[in-house]
C-alpha cells in the first residue's frame, strides 16, 4: 500500500505545476493588460476541483482527524492550522472568480486579480512546505503502518467521490497543458 505521505507529495507536484501557471497568468494579465480568459477559468476549475475540494477533501477528512488522535499536541495543533488555511485558500480563489467579470472590463480589478493569484500561489506553496516538512514526518511517526494504509485507501475513496473515476489523469493533463503554456520554463 502506497504511504498517505506519497500520495499527497504526488498531488503536491501537481499542484505546484498549477501554481506556476497561476504566476504566469497573473504576469500575463498586467503584461498583455487582458485575461487569458479561457485558461483561466480552466485553471480555476482545476483549483476547485482538484486543489480543493480532491486534495484538501483527503487532508481535511481522512488524514487530519487520524493525525489529531495520534499525536494530541504536535498533530492536532498543525491539524487546525492547515484547516484554516484551506478555508483561506477557498475563500481567496472565491474571491477571485467573482472578481473575473470585471477584471474583464476594468483595469484596476485586473491589478486587484493579478496580486491575488500572487498571493494565493505564495500562501499555497508555503503550505505545501509545511506539509512536507512538518506534517508528513509527523505522520509517519506517530501512526502506526496499518492505519496508514487506511487513509490511502480512504484517500482513494475520496478521489472517486469527488472528481469520480478517470478524473485525476484527466485534470493531470489539463494542469500539463496550463504549465507548458504559463510555466517557468525549466
Ligand atoms: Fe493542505
Ligand atoms: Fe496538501
Amino acid at each position: 500500500m502506497e504511504e498517505p505521505g506519497d500520495i499527497l507529495k504526488a498531488d503536491h507536484r501537481e499542484i505546484k505545476k498549477l501554481l506556476s501557471a497561476f504566476d504566469g497568468m497573473a504576469a500575463f494579465i498586467l503584461q498583455k493588460d487582458s485575461l487569458p480568459d479561457e485558461d483561466l477559468e480552466k485553471a480555476f476549475a482545476v483549483a476547485v476541483e482538484f486543489a480543493d475540494k480532491c486534495h484538501h477533501g483527503k487532508e481535511e477528512k481522512a488524514l487530519f482527524p487520524h493525525i489529531s488522535k495520534a499525536s494530541p499536541d504536535v498533530g492536532a495543533e498543525m491539524a487546525r492550522r492547515l484547516t484554516s488555511d484551506h478555508a483561506a485558500f477557498r475563500k481567496l480563489v472565491g474571491t477571485m472568480l467573482e472578481l473575473v467579470p470585471n477584471a474583464t472590463v476594468k483595469k484596476e480589478s485586473r491589478a486587484v486579480l493579478a496580486k491575488q493569484l500572487g498571493t494565493y500561489t505564495r500562501l499555497l506553496t508555503e503550505h505545501i512546505k509545511v506539509e512536507e516538512k512538518k506534517l508528513i514526518p509527523e505522520v509517519e511517526k506517530s501512526i502506526e503502518p496499518d492505519q496508514r494504509g487506511e487513509i490511502s485507501e480512504q484517500f482513494e475513496l475520496i478521489e472517486e467521490e469527488t472528481m469520480g473515476h478517470g478524473a485525476h489523469e484527466r485534470y493531470v493533463t489539463i494542469i500539463d497543458q496550463l504549465a507548458g503554456l504559463y510555466g517557468k520554463k525549466a
